[in-house]
């Protein structure tokens, strides 16, 4: 969703902030702009902002920017519209009415009309249609010769999510931020300064950062930041060190970003259980849970809250912690849990699944809990993202920085965090040390096993050239391989807008097989064991009806190759490690389906990575 990006230093404030803009195009935008503090040598030498916006790409924005555009401090926006179309005037940043102040903001004010009447009343004109537009006419009616006295002022008045960045012409090199609910994080560089809702904006310039809390103003120059809290008081800042590196943001080589993650599965997966897998015990070391072997003992129950693909994974890990550590386990979407007015038992695990840790449903839905006085771990990816600090205790997934909207590397690493925490949970009631070690060792050689899946590139790329021109698709599997039915399927839809749809392949006769048409191909994932011979009976009734299968199994299955109209093998491994060999087809499926279609894989039409509006 939006994205904000502020320098303050030596260097050409323009270019910094478009070059920030371009690495936060992953989270989904429609329209850009910067503001820049600029010298107006034809007068007399004062300071003037020059606001540029486009619609579209960033790199209509750069083309825009005069190539000498002096200033040396500056925000810029990327707005992935709310309220108001996608125009030029509605982008981001806003400014006040004499020009002085501009302001770009993520978020949602939610009572931006009434402010709006009355800003009106005393003499303000907007020229937005947007909520955004009220915190730069609110900021220069509050304005006295202090910016941010002024936008605390503005604050006041304001009810809604923000994350707020602001410059004021009068006062050069100075740029004011503040928090509520929209990640804002000050990158600390020598002799420069950045603010933005990202690290990965300013990960090419400095690798310390301090994210802001909720409540939190700041105010940045090129050799000092100073942080206070919502009631005014300073705040002695943690800077912490960001362990990405440059290279995980670049495509190194690949056409986009999602062909990469994909094929960069095995070593993120390698990373999720780096450290974590302890064969001595047969157990999983999950340093970051915050709570005692007694407290974890001591739950009955889990529930997953979380949405899309982390959704899927959270069905997966549901399903492995029932039928493998035996306690009651259920995946919920965080938007349906948080508004049901849910029942919070102290004896539930509650847990809460995020690649972004900044996805606002899911946020809502674990402070509901928290609220009710629930224990929430977070899976996350994001470090210092604000699921992962308002968690109780997590487990970081350590799948490096995921930049195609499409989730794909964070997912199989999401998948890995649950296959520990069912051992640690298995281990703590009923598995044995054996049994356990037995887990293990499967659990290790799975990069090795997506390493293998992945050669099926070729075949999958053939196939997607066949089918890629069918309008509707069915994605069907049971048990442990019915959330990656319907998580292929969400890959399809995601980056192809082929309509697909993920069903219990058990549940096709009570619906969905009136579908079934020659025109209709049906996926079929056949897992290796008891479920295997129904699995086949539903391909069969799909076969009966005149419906292309495409079936995807173990290698050794020469059976379902038999059956399917196309086979696509996966590596032979324990079913109840599937999960991980049978996705990565259909990832590759999707990505060669909107490849095929010539679609804009990375960036699909109307989503963003990081959903922070309900
Ligand atoms: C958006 C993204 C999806 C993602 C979902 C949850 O819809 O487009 O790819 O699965 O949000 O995101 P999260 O960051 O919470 O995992």
């Amino acid at each position: 969703m939006c994205g904000i990006t502020g320098y303050t230093g030596p260097r050409q404030a323009s270019r910094i902030l478009v070059e920030g803009l371009k690495r936060l195009e992953y989270r989904g935008y429609d329209s850009a702009g910067i503001a820049v503090q600029q010298e107006n040598l034809a007068n007399d030498g004062s300071i003037e902002l020059t606001v540029i916006k486009q619609v579209g790409k960033i790199a209509a924005l750069r083309q825009a920017v005069p190539k000498d555009l002096a200033g040396h401090c500056g925000i810029g926006h990327t707005r992935w519209a709310t309220h108001g179309e996608v125009t030029q005037t509605n982008a981001h940043p806003h400014s006040s009415c004499d020009g002085r102040i501009s302001i770009v903001h993520n978020g949602i004010i939610e009572n931006y009309q009434a402010l709006k009447e009355m800003l009106e009343h005393s003499g303000c004109s907007f020229k937005s249609e947007t909520d955004s537009e009220v915190i730069a006419h609110l900021i220069s009616y509050h304005y006295d010769g202090d910016l941010e006295l002024a936008l605390k002022a503005a604050l006041k008045h304001l009810k809604g999510t923000f994350g707020i960045s602001c410059i004021c012409a009068d006062e050069p090199g100075r740029i004011v931020g503040a928090r509520n609910g929209s990640p804002l994080v000050v990158g600390v560089g020598e002799g420069e300064m950045f603010l933005a809702s990202d690290v990965t904006a300013m990960l090419a310039h400095t690798k310390r950062v301090v994210y802001l809390n909720d409540g939190e103003v700041v105010s940045l120059w090129p050799h000092e930041f100073r942080i206070s809290d919502s009631d005014d008081q300073a705040v002695d800042p943690k800077i912490d060190h960001v362990t990405w590196e440059l290279d995980a943001i670049e495509k190194e080589g690949f056409a986009c970003y999602m062909e990469k993650e994909i094929f960069e599965q095995p070593d993120s997966i390698e990373r999720a259980l780096k450290g974590r897998m302890d064969f001595e015990y047969s157990m999983a070391k999950l340093g970051g849970l915050n709570l005692s072997k007694k407290e974890l003992h001591a739950k009955q129950r889990v529930r997953v809250i979380a949405a899309g693909t982390s959704w899927h994974a959270g069905l997966v890990g549901c399903h492995l912690i029932e039928s493998i550590a035996r306690l009651p386990a259920l995946a919920e979407l965080a938007s349906e849990l948080r508004y049901r007015n849910p029942v919070v038992e102290p004896e539930t695990l509650y847990l809460s699944v995020s690649q972004s840790g900044e996805t606002a449903d899911t946020l809502y839905a674990m402070r509901e809990v928290q609220r009710r006085g629930g224990t929430v771990l977070g899976i996350c990816n994001v470090v210092g993202s604000t699921i992962a600090r308002e968690s109780d205790g997590g487990i970081y997934v350590h799948s490096g920085p995921e930049i195609a909207v499409a989730s794909t590397k964070a997912f199989t690493s999401q998948l890995a965090a649950f296959y520990l925490l069912t051992l640690s949970l298995a281990r703590m009631h009923d598995m044995s040390h054996h049994e356990g070690a037995v887990f293990l060792q499967q659990l290790r050689d799975i990069p090795g096993l997506v390493k293998k899946a992945l050669e099926q590139r070729d075949r999958i790329q053939v196939l997607a050239k066949k089918y890629a021109h069918n309008q509707d698709f069915l994605f069907l599997g049971r048990g442990l391989l019915y959330p990656i039915a319907l998580e292929g399927a969400l890959k399809l839809k995601e980056i192809s807008y082929i309509h697909a749809e993920g069903y219990a392949a058990g549940e096709i006769k009570h619906g969905p097989i009136a579908l079934v048409s020659p025109e209709t191909p049906s996926v079929f994932l056949v897992p290796n064991d008891h479920l295997r011979e129904k699995t086949i009976t539903n391909m069969k009734e799909i076969k009966a009806r005149g419906g292309p299968v495409i079936a995807i199994a173990s290698e050794k299955d020469t059976e379902v190759a038999a059956i399917a109209d196309d086979f696509i093998p996966v590596p032979d491994c324990d079913s109840r490690f599937q999960p991980f060999t049978m996705i990565i087809p259909l990832q590759l499926f999707a990505y060669f389906c909107a490849l095929e279609l010539g679609k804009d894989v990375d960036q699909p039409r109307n989503l963003a990575k990081s959903v922070t509006v309900e």
